[in-house]
C-alpha cells in the first residue's frame, strides 16, 4: 500500500500534526506513501485525523523530554526506524516586549525552541545509527527578521534557525540532513491569532495573499524526501515574497 510515492515507506513523525500545517503535512505525506505518526497535545483532533488517514497518533507535549523518549521508543519498536522528523509544533503570543511576562517568554521558548532541541536530541541518534534521515524544523519569517509584538516568538524562531545549522553540521557525516522552513502568513488557527493584522500583511505581500497550509506541506515534502538530497543547514522561505521587500 505504501510502496509508491515520493515518500514511499518512509517513517515520518510530525509534531503539532493535529491541525494546521502539521495536519496538511500528515495528509500529503500519507498520500505520498509515508508511514505517518502524528503527535500533538490536541488529542481529539489528532485521533480523528489519524483515524481518517489510517495512521498513528500519540499524545506528545514537545517540551517534555520523557514524553519524547517514550514516543520515539514506541516508533522504533513498531517501525524499526524513523526516517523523517517534522518539528512543526508551535505557539504564538502577541505582546509588546515590555508587556511580556517571564512566564509567557519561557512558555513560548519551551515549546518552540526546547521542543525542537528535544526532538532532534531524541530522534537523531536513531537516524545516525541508520545512516540516513531528514529533519525539518519549522521556523518562521520571524526567525529571519524582526517581528513587532512577538519578542518571545521571534527569539524562539531565531533559535530554531540557529540550532538547525549546528545540527546540520554535526549530523552531515552520518547521512542526516537538517533544514528549516520559514513561512510567512499561512491560513491556520495560529494566523487567526494575528487577527486583523493578517489581512494587512497579506495585502502588502508581493503575491498579494496569504498561503494555504498545503503550500507549506509541499515544501516540507520536498525537504523530507530524497529529492532534496544535497540540501542541509539551509533556510527555505515560503512567504509570497515578503522577505524580498
Ligand atoms: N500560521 C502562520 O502564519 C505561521 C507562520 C510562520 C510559522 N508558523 C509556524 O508553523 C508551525 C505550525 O503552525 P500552524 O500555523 O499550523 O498553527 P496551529 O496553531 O494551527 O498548529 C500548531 C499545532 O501545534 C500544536 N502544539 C502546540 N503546543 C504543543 C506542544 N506543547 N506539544 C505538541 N504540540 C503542540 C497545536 O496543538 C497545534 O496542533 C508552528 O511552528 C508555527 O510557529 C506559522
Amino acid at each position: 500500500m505504501n510502496s509508491a510515492g515520493r515518500l514511499a515507506d518512509k517513517v515520518c513523525l510530525i509534531t503539532g500534526g493535529a491541525r494546521g500545517q502539521g495536519a496538511a503535512e500528515a495528509r500529503l505525506f500519507q498520500r505520498e506513501g509515508a508511514r505517518v505518526w502524528i503527535a500533538d497535545v490536541l488529542d481529539a483532533e489528532g485521533e480523528d485525523l489519524a483515524v481518517s488517514l489510517g495512521c498513528e497518533y500519540r499524545h506528545l507535549d514537545v517540551s517534555n523530554e520523557a514524553a519524547w523518549v517514550s514516543v520515539v521508543a514506541d516508533m522504533v519498536a513498531d517501525e524499526g526506524r524513523i526516517d523523517v522528523l517534522i518539528n512543526n509544533a508551535g505557539i504564538f503570543r502577541n505582546n509588546r516586549l515590555v508587556e511580556t511576562s517571564l512566564t509567557e517568554f519561557e512558555q513560548v521558548m519551551a515549546i518552540n525552541s526546547t521542543g525542537v532541541f528535544l526532538g532532534m536530541r531524541t530522534v537523531a541518534p536513531h537516524m545516525m545509527e541508520a545512516g540516513k534521515g531528514s529533519i525539518v524544523n519549522i521556523s518562521s519569517l520571524a526567525g529571519l527578521r524582526g517581528a513587532a509584538r512577538a519578542v518571545a516568538y521571534g527569539a524562539s524562531k531565531w533559535a530554531v534557525r540557529g540550532m538547525t545549522k549546528t545540527a546540520a553540521i554535526e549530523f552531515a557525516r552520518h547521512g542526516v540532513r537538517v533544514n528549516s522552513i520559514h513561512p510567512g502568513i499561512i491560513e491556520t488557527p495560529m494566523a487567526e491569532q494575528l487577527g486583523v493584522g493578517t489581512d494587512r500583511i497579506a495585502r502588502r505581500t508581493p503575491l498579494g495573499r496569504s498561503a494555504d497550509a498545503d503550500e507549506v506541506a509541499r515544501m516540507a515534502l520536498f525537504l523530507a524526501s530524497d529529492e532534496s538530497s544535497y540540501s542541509t543547514g539551509s533556510e527555505f522561505i515560503i512567504d509570497g515574497g515578503l522577505n524580498a521587500l
